[in-house]
């Protein structure tokens, strides 16, 4: 494919420059996360072509180099050899071409896409965004040999605008390859409602489109940002970022793809993770076979009490995608992260009667942690509530409270009484468990990731607690519990 271009590699050399120069800004700001990925300076937001590419992962985002605020869409740029240990590298796509850059406008860029290996290429396909022009957005390609510059092709759009009767929301193209062809979904919508046209194509470069593979229904949302449809076991799953849901944000539905028909059809619908801050969720499939997603680990609602560091934005751990005998999606953080595991501690049969509670704190083990635990529910009551409270003050007014609700059959995050900078809120998941729970707990400086072992409940929220406040406590509320265990770990710090 032809390729630009000048102004490009300027743009891109400007940007990195730009970033090596705010990153000394950065370096000492008390939120910096220690195992999560952050930009080295500057706002982010959706990641975007996560993919195994010769043996390298590669991770890309959206990525504003030039202040903490959403500003000029570029892809920043990461590769890694274990999804943990995250490299730096140049900026990959600025803003030059007139589909994706315009003087003095500031809402225009390098949206979100993905990437597939084209043989040795690296190829990378995204949306051009430039607000206030006709049409608005399309898609564009860029590729790369060496993994690091990327150039955009000189014919770009490669589609040039949204089919009639879709909006002009076009964005977020996700590229996989079915049986000798390439296939694109786009995020979009139809009538107000969220919409995924579906694209097929023999190069990457000459697209028809195949209509849509799925509306939303009345109650999911207006648009459908960031769509991702992808083959696992026997099945297909599609996940969607919805705009405007009631009652979600990042939903995923397993079912059926009719490749023919150019439709998939849902057999169920999940909330991938409950918490506050979590979208745009996006996979790849490893050269293992893993189906891997990560997301922002924010939302357009979030607050960023990091802005004033000089930074916005992180993504998830990295979670493997299974289904389970009943078709069922869960996630499960992948094994690669237990080589951050060091100082490891156990203990054993913690009995605990109603209202009780015990300290668990560790004082060699900072901000980030990864805990364990398993309740014995056989001698519980069928109500009350059993759980921890983490990051709690000296004083113990100010903590965050994860527990399990024995009448309600709920796993609850509330984040009411952090203080700090923490948006306080309560966040639920129905879990119908009963002789015992395990639960798994992720917490960095700046973040907190709750699952259940097996990876059926999902709650992941910032938490901007006073740094001080590191007491971890074990609770009970209107009913006794036996904690078989409560293993913890510190977590290395692996991030910069
Ligand atoms: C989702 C999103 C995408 C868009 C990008 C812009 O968070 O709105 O639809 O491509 O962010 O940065």
């Amino acid at each position: 494919m032809k390729l630009t271009n000048e102004t490009h590699e300027q743009k891109v050399k400007q940007a990195t420059q730009e970033v090596e120069f705010r990153k000394k800004q950065v370096v000492d700001a008390r939120y910096r996360l220690n195992y999560h990925f952050m930009a080295p300076a500057g706002w982010i937001n959706d990641p975007n072509g996560l993919i195994q590419h010769k043996g390298t992962y590669h991770l890309f985002y959206q990525h504003n180099p030039y202040g903490a605020d959403w500003g000029p869409m570029h892809w920043g740029h990461a590769v890694s050899k274990d999804l943990i240990h995250w490299e730096h590298q140049p900026v990959a796509l600025a803003p030059s071409e007139e589909y994706d850059f315009e003087e003095e406008n500031q809402d225009i860029g390098c949206f979100s896409g993905s990437a597939v290996s084209k043989g040795d290429e690296l190829f990378l396909i995204y949306t051009g965004h430039v607000e206030g022009k006709s049409p608005k957005e399309v898609q564009a390609a860029a590729s790369s040999l060496d993994g690091i510059y990327f150039n955009k092709y000189s014919e770009n759009p490669v589609i040039e605008k949204p089919p009639e009767h879709l909006s002009q929301d076009f964005r977020d193209p996700k590229v996989w390859r079915h049986n000798g062809y390439w296939y694109m979904v786009v995020g979009s919508s139809v009538s107000g409602k969220g919409a995924v046209p579906l694209y097929k194509s023999q190069d990457l470069l000459n697209w028809s489109y195949e209509g849509e593979a799925l509306e939303a229904t009345e109650s999911q949302g207006d648009m459908w940002e960031c769509p991702d449809l992808f083959p696992i076991e026997d099945k297909h799953a599609l996940i969607v970022s919805p705009m405007n849901m009631s009652n979600g944000k990042n939903i995923i539905m397993v079912g059926e793809m009719n490749y023919e028909e150019g439709k998939f059809t849902p057999e169920s619908v999940k909330e991938i993770d409950n918490g506050n801050d979590f979208y745009a969720a996006q996979t790849f499939e490893d050269e293992q076979g893993r189906r891997i997603l990560i997301a922002w680990m924010d939302t357009w609602q979030t607050d960023f009490p990091t802005k004033s560091e000089g930074w916005a934005g992180a993504m998830t751990i990295p979670r493997q995608v299974v289904l389970d005998d009943n078709r069922q999606v869960k996630l499960l953080p992948v094994p690669e992260l237990q080589g951050l595991r060091e100082n490891y501690q156990c203990r054993e049969k913690v009995h605990l009667n109603s209202n009780e509670d015990v300290d668990v704190t560790r004082d060699d083990v900072d901000h980030s942690f990864e805990m364990l635990i398993d309740f014995d529910l056989k001698d519980t009551e069928s109500y009350g509530k059993i759980g921890m409270e983490l990051r709690v003050s000296n004083d113990g007014t100010e903590k965050v409270i994860v527990y399990y609700d024995l009448k309600t059959k709920e796993l609850v995050v509330d984040t009411t009484a952090a203080g700090g900078d923490t948006h306080p809120d309560i966040n639920r998941t129905k879990l119908d468990v009963t002789d015992n729970l395990s639960l798994r707990l992720f917490m960095d400086t700046c973040s907190l990731e709750v699952l259940t072992a097996d990876g059926e409940a999902w709650i992941t929220n910032r938490i901007y607690s006073a740094l001080d406040n590191k007491r971890t406590r074990l609770f009970t509320e209107g009913t006794r519990v036996t904690v078989d265990k409560v293993e913890t770990w510190s977590l290395k710090k692996v991030i910069e």
